[in-house]
């Protein structure tokens, strides 16, 4: 077993931001806002294990260059801040008269910024992060916790 197996729910978080894209592309604000705080639900629950549960097995491995644990959390930082941005944004285009087209573009252009963000922190964690996990544990204790990190998202289910 490898902890790359946790990309199973980036998968999903990445499936679930789409399907928030897909109900602004229809201009469905509410269901939109729904969905992306559904999709922010699961982000920070999955944030959280990793800073919980991973974080301290990974500060094992020493200084890897690429990846101090500094990075990971300035990531974390920025990610919170986007989605802060837009539940603001869509507040904003919920309470709106008159065509939000316009304001509907720039909230995709925050939303292009903000998975690019994703992409790099997920190559962050499958190229660093996860290796390392995978070189200063066991398969009893790698078992362990990415079990517990599958259920800190399925218990949201
Ligand atoms: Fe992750
Ligand atoms: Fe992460």
């Amino acid at each position: 077993m490898s902890f790359a197996e946790l990309l199973n729910v980036h998968g999903r978080l990445n499936e679930l931001f789409l399907l928030h894209q897909e109900a602004l592309l229809r201009r469905d604000l509410e269901l939109a806002a729904e969905r992306l705080w559904i999709y922010e639900r699961e982000l920070r629950a999955h944030m959280q294990a990793e800073e919980e549960l991973l974080m301290p097995v990974y500060k094992r491995a020493g200084k890897i260059a690429g990846g101090p644990p500094a990075f990971f959390i300035g990531e974390r930082r920025r990610v919170l801040g986007f989605l802060a941005r837009f539940a603001a944004m869509l507040g904003e285009l919920e309470g709106e008269s008159g065509d939000p087209a316009r304001r509907v573009i720039r909230l995709f252009d925050e939303e292009a910024m903000f998975k690019s963000l994703c992409d790099h922190h997920d190559m962050r964690e499958r190229n660093i992060f996860f290796p390392a996990l995978d070189r200063v544990t066991d398969e009893a204790e790698r078992q362990d916790l990415i079990g517990r990190c599958f259920a800190a998202n399925s218990q949201l289910e």
